[in-house]
């Protein structure tokens, strides 16, 4: 079975070929950037925005685990008309593996609202599909809010709440996915607790034996009151083991 992963230099896409390196798998790997790695795969440059590189990404492949996005810059243009158009070269896919948010359709943010459009994409044509939700991943929390302290201080909107996951086991979870086979849209993956940011950040000092202090500003508007409510989380899904403070202990680049 020959497989591709787009995206293969982002979080999940390393995650994806840390975890498909020591597989026997024949894996094709594509993004505009060439990831350390790549040389144990077989890479090939593409650009979802000009649709330069995907045919060749594509050929010959049975299944994708579909790993690029754009969250900050052109993503109606990324996530939902270069899906599409990507969708509409792939007629010999027998299985197309969308990773997608929990919550998306519940929380006011531009980029869900194009990833919820992307999984109506997905759905509406002809290719064979799996499509998963995942909670926030432990690096994405971290980096986003808890990374950069200013004067050894983190202000942070503290009362967010996440259920975030490892990355690792996402991605071997969408790798067991491509035995099963297509099943539409399944379960949510969400990660093993639900913390507010505020805890998760008090959790890194901790670890970490940093000095910084946690400085908690509530933020106005609905997409904060999204995160406040924990739109973001499905406490019926913890199903990653690996803790924030696990992941924070192990000191993992993605
Ligand atoms: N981050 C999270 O917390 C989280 C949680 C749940 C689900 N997810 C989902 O998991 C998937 C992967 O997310 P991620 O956080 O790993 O993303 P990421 O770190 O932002 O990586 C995005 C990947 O897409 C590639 N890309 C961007 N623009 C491209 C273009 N024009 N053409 C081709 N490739 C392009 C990037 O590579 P180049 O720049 O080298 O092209 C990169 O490899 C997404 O579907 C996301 O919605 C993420």
């Amino acid at each position: 079975m020959n497989i591709l992963v787009t995206g293969s230099t982002g979080q999940l896409g390393l995650a994806l070929l840390d975890q498909f390196i020591h597989s026997d798998c024949n894996v094709r790997i594509t993004s505009r950037g060439k990831p350390d790695n790549a040389n144990h795969f077989n890479w090939v440059h593409s650009d979802i925005l000009t649709g330069e590189g995907l045919e060749e990404a594509a050929k010959d492949i049975d299944v994708i685990i579909h790993a690029a996005t754009s969250p900050m810059k052109n993503s109606k243009s990324i996530d939902v008309t270069g899906l599409e158009k990507f969708l509409s070269q792939l007629q010999h896919i027998k299985h197309f593996i969308y990773p997608s948010i929990v919550g998306i359709e519940n929380i006011p943010f531009k980029y869900y609202r194009h990833k919820y459009e992307a999984e109506g994409v997905l759905k509406n044509s002809l290719i064979p599909y799996t499509i998963v939700r995942a909670t926030q991943f432990h690096s994405f929390v971290q980096k986003m809010f808890l990374s950069k302290p200013l004067l050894k201080r983190y202000f942070i909107p503290g009362d967010f709440k996440f259920q975030s996951v490892d990355t690792g086991e996402f991605a071997q979870h969408l790798i067991g996915l491509i035995n099963v086979g297509p099943q539409g849209r399944i379960d949510d993956f969400g990660g093993p607790e639900i913390m507010t940011l505020g805890e998760m950040a008090e959790l890194q000092i901790k670890v970490n034996k940093e000095k910084n202090k946690v400085i908690s500003l509530p933020l106005p508007g609905k997409l904060s009151k999204a995160y406040v409510a924990g739109r973001n989380t499905n406490g019926t899904r913890k199903t990653g083991k690996v803790t924030f403070e696990q992941f924070l202990q192990n000191r993992r680049f993605y």
